[in-house]
């Protein structure tokens, strides 16, 4: 696949066949997530495999929008570390980079992935980290659930004449 292909036919996997998948795939993964652009290089960005069936459990029943967990093989957190950084406000979109990093990635091996957001909400935060047992100064960007896909929606395009512009709005 190339890549302009692997882009363009990426979309969220919510739904996984129950096979287990070998460590080495979330290996992978997390080399693609750290490999993102960083603010300065600063890599605030840390990753949690998730493959404890009550931990992806516990996270699933606490948050409406993560119930795919429970049926995915592993999980991968992407965490930041709270303590300032040179440019503490550009950590999350390090973490946004190394979260598309992994969806991409995951859709090149032939993997299903969905992208769960979870820094802009308390809730979720909270309940994630309890699930984790995440010390204070440790925070939660995003969940990426990962599996081998039990449907296959089609590539959307999303692009619209109207989004483009050019030397000005
Ligand atoms: C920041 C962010 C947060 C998201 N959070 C969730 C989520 O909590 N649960 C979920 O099922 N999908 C989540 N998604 C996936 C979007 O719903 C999905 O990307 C969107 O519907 C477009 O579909 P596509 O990814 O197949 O193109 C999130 C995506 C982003 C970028």
């Amino acid at each position: 696949m190339d890549t302009i292909e692997c882009i363009l036919s990426r979309r969220s996997i919510r739904k996984y066949k129950s096979q287990p998948i070998s460590g080495d795939v979330a290996q992978k993964l997390i080399e693609a997530g750290a490999a993102a652009p960083s603010a300065a290089n600063q890599q605030p960005c840390h990753f949690i495999i998730i493959d404890d069936r009550d931990i992806l459990n516990a996270i699933a029943k606490e948050n409406p929008h993560a119930g795919m967990l429970a049926n995915a093989p592993f999980a991968i957190a992407i965490c930041f570390d709270s303590n300032p950084k040179p440019f503490p406000g550009l950590v999350i979109d390090d973490c946004s980079a190394a979260a598309e990093n992994i969806l991409l990635a995951a859709n090149g091996l032939g993997f299903g992935s969905t992208w769960l957001g979870i820094h802009h909400d308390e809730v979720k935060q909270k309940n994630a980290k309890a699930a984790l047992k995440l010390p204070d100064g440790v925070k939660i960007a995003s969940i990426i659930s990962v599996g081998i896909p039990d449907e296959s929606p089609a590539a959307h395009s999303k692009i619209k004449p109207e989004m483009i512009h050019k030397n000005g709005w």
